[in-house]
């Protein structure tokens, strides 16, 4: 193996980095530079750089990095709050906030929406003005919910509070309409549909479905459960349905597994410790692992939702593995095969593809409809050298035998974590969204930090002790042939496109872009998107980081190939509490829509007494989570 370091170095500019790692022919189609800016000698970059500072395309006007009770939107556009928690989708009747209830919450928008999708009202057309939106709501904050209770203490939350958190988390079906420039939701719409964790019945299918291992009490068949929880991000499939991550199930389940349940030491593994963040299992057996030992089975994977079928049940994939999801993003091979990348979102967590056995046919729905139930699922080990390798989680390979207490492809994918445990995969510094761009080929995977790096398990992609910042890792097939990109490969090569922080704080050591404003950088990237021109925009969530940065979080843009390559500049900031999830764009890129997800969670902030009631600022109402409508002001297409 070859050791050489393939680290930003820190005093080179931008440019010549990117120079130096990838040859010339993978410059060439890649940053697609014009030639005259690779026969500039190094002697004269800085001199270059100092003329023509290194130039994005994205044309706005940076938003600044502040906290404040307010978001903010580039001065050339507008931002209309199109739907918030406890929106009814059915009528247009204000929530009774002081007197809520299960049956109130089930006709309204969720709570803490995350991911957005977007579908044309008319499967398979463009239009960008009138459509189905696919939204979930990942976890519900009840003390910025209803009044009288004080922030994260469980010690007040009755059963009513439970009842109303169960049915504010999940995912939405909504459709939506743009008259005059303005997004408005169609109350009322055959479409319309709350999801929740308690009132929908879900398949389950895929190669785990059936197993002994999801039967439960209420639901014997294993092939069956209800409901979905702490769905994060997502993914938007070519068939035109949604995909949603159940991602920190752990955190719904109370007590441990009796000892020597077999499922004690998966539960472990999952973090179900006796620590839950809300005790749904006080009230409700199938929430309470002492009672129902294999539920927490039936959570943990990527669910699909087709929003054309209101009556359709959802389903969840257990092909695409058992862990804690953030999304799915979805692209595909040039054979029409489907690949999907996810990230496991959590600390020392991996990085999986999955690759369709069946192909994608547009003219042939049928065809599509189960093409998550069959392909491979693989785990991402990366080496010094800038290779990737895809390890296959398959039964019978390798250490996936009954040695090692797998009994079939289900255990596999039911213990999915500790399978790529043992083929040896990479732990990366909590993987969010893993993005695949729309044309280059690439891969971007947002690593949002991790504050237990030490300096014993650093590595040469997770470099940082204590990393609060993140960083951002691109990797590609390694041979692609021209016009064709085979994700299928199980040889990729990487590199760290932005290692995050303030490049101008050296405690940081922070690798960006040089030219990145005093406003345009970021910590802890967390959900990425690609607009029609194939720049990325990326979401942040700080957490508790927010007490170091004392700005809030963001939405961030750059390009990823040319002069701009990885030089954010800041399109949106969140109320303060709030981070910025789901960005999606119309087909037509004139409107992004994001989620302002947890506004005014902050330390101590209720909902008598909150650190901000965005949007409306009223004095009777709390913050409110709320899904934006993004436009350009002369209505035209966003960043240009
Ligand atoms: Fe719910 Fe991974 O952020
Ligand atoms: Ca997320
Ligand atoms: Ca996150």
């Amino acid at each position: 193996l070859h050791h050489h370091n393939r680290d930003f170095d820190q005093n080179l500019p931008f440019q010549r980095i990117t120079e130096k790692y990838l040859n010339r022919r993978e410059m060439l189609t890649w940053v697609g530079l014009s030639s005259i800016a690779f026969t500039v000698q190094s002697s004269f970059i800085s001199k270059l750089h100092a003329q023509t500072a290194l130039q994005s395309t994205l044309k706005f006007q940076e938003v600044s990095h502040k906290e404040s009770i307010h978001h903010e939107v580039a001065k050339e556009y507008s931002s209309e709050v199109l739907l918030s928690w406890s929106d009814s989708l059915f009528d247009n009747s204000p929530a009774p906030l002081s007197k809520y209830s299960k049956e109130e919450q089930e006709k309204r928008f969720g709570f803490n929406n995350d991911f957005i999708g977007y579908l044309p009202f008319q499967k398979d057309s463009m239009d960008s003005s009138h459509g189905l939106l696919g939204v979930n709501n990942e976890y519900s904050l009840i003390h910025l919910m209803q009044p009288g209770l004080k922030a994260y203490d469980r010690s007040q939350i009755t059963k009513e509070h439970i009842d109303i958190e169960m049915a504010s988390v999940g995912f939405n079906v909504i459709e939506v309409k743009k008259e005059n420039n303005k997004w408005s939701v169609i109350k009322n719409s055959k479409y319309n549909r709350r999801i929740t964790a308690n009132n929908t019945e879900f398949k389950i299918s895929g190669p785990a479905a059936g197993s002994e291992r999801l039967k439960t009490t209420e639901h014997p068949s294993g092939f069956e459960t209800t409901g979905t929880m702490c769905n994060c991000s997502g993914g938007t499939t070519p068939w035109g349905t949604f995909l949603s991550g159940e991602e920190n199930f752990h955190g719904n389940f109370t007590n441990i597994h009796k000892n020597n349940d077999t499922e004690q030491e998966n539960g472990k593994r999952y973090g179900i410790k006796g620590r839950p963040y809300v005790n749904w299992g006080d009230y409700y057996d199938r929430f309470d692992v002492t009672k129902e030992p294999r539920s927490p089975n039936h959570f943990g994977w990527i669910i699909e939702v087709d929003p054309y079928d209101p009556y359709s049940k959802p389903i969840k994939r257990t092909a695409l593995g058992r862990f804690k999801h953030e999304g799915c993003g979805i692209t595909l091979n040039y054979d029409n095969r489907v690949v999907a990348f996810m990230g496991d979102d959590e600390r020392f967590e991996y990085i999986y593809r999955f690759v369709s056995s069946k192909k994608f046919d547009q003219s042939n729905p049928s065809q599509n409809k189960d093409l998550l139930d069959n392909g491979t699922l693989s785990v991402a080990k990366f080496y010094e050298d800038g290779t990737l390798i895809w390890l296959p989680l398959i039964f019978g390979n390798g250490p996936l035998t009954k040695e090692n207490g797998f009994t079939n492809q289900a255990d596999v994918l039911i213990e999915t974590r500790r399978a790529a445990d043992l083929v040896g995969a990479t732990p990366m510094d909590r993987p969010e969204s893993v993005t695949p761009h729309p044309t280059n080929g690439r891969i971007y995977a947002m690593l949002t930090g991790n504050k237990k790096r030490t300096q014993q398990n650093t590595d040469f992609l997770n470099k940082r002790v204590k990393n609060i910042y993140g960083q951002i890792v691109e990797f590609m097939p390694k041979s692609n042939i021209k016009n064709t990109i085979d994700y299928s490969q199980d040889t990729y090569s990487w590199i760290l496109l932005m290692e995050c922080g303030d490049p101008q704080n050296p405690q940081h050591q922070a690798k960006t872009s040089p030219d990145i404003s005093k406003n345009g950088w970021f910590i802890r990237p967390d959900n990425c998107q690609f607009d029609n021109k194939g720049r990325m925009w990326i979401g942040t969530d700080s957490g508790s980081a927010v007490s170091q940065t004392k700005f809030c979080d963001g939405l961030y843009a750059c390009d990823v190939t040319g002069r701009g390559r990885g030089l954010t500049k800041q399109f949106l900031r969140a109320p303060i509490g709030a981070e910025i999830t789901g960005p999606c764009f119309t087909p037509d890129n004139k409107t992004l829509f994001v989620s302002i997800q947890h506004p005014g969670d902050t330390p101590n902030s209720t909902y008598d007494n909150p650190s901000t009631r965005w949007p409306y600022h009223n004095n009777e109402l709390p913050p409110l989570p709320s899904v934006l409508a993004i436009t350009k002001k002369d209505g035209g297409i966003i960043g240009e």
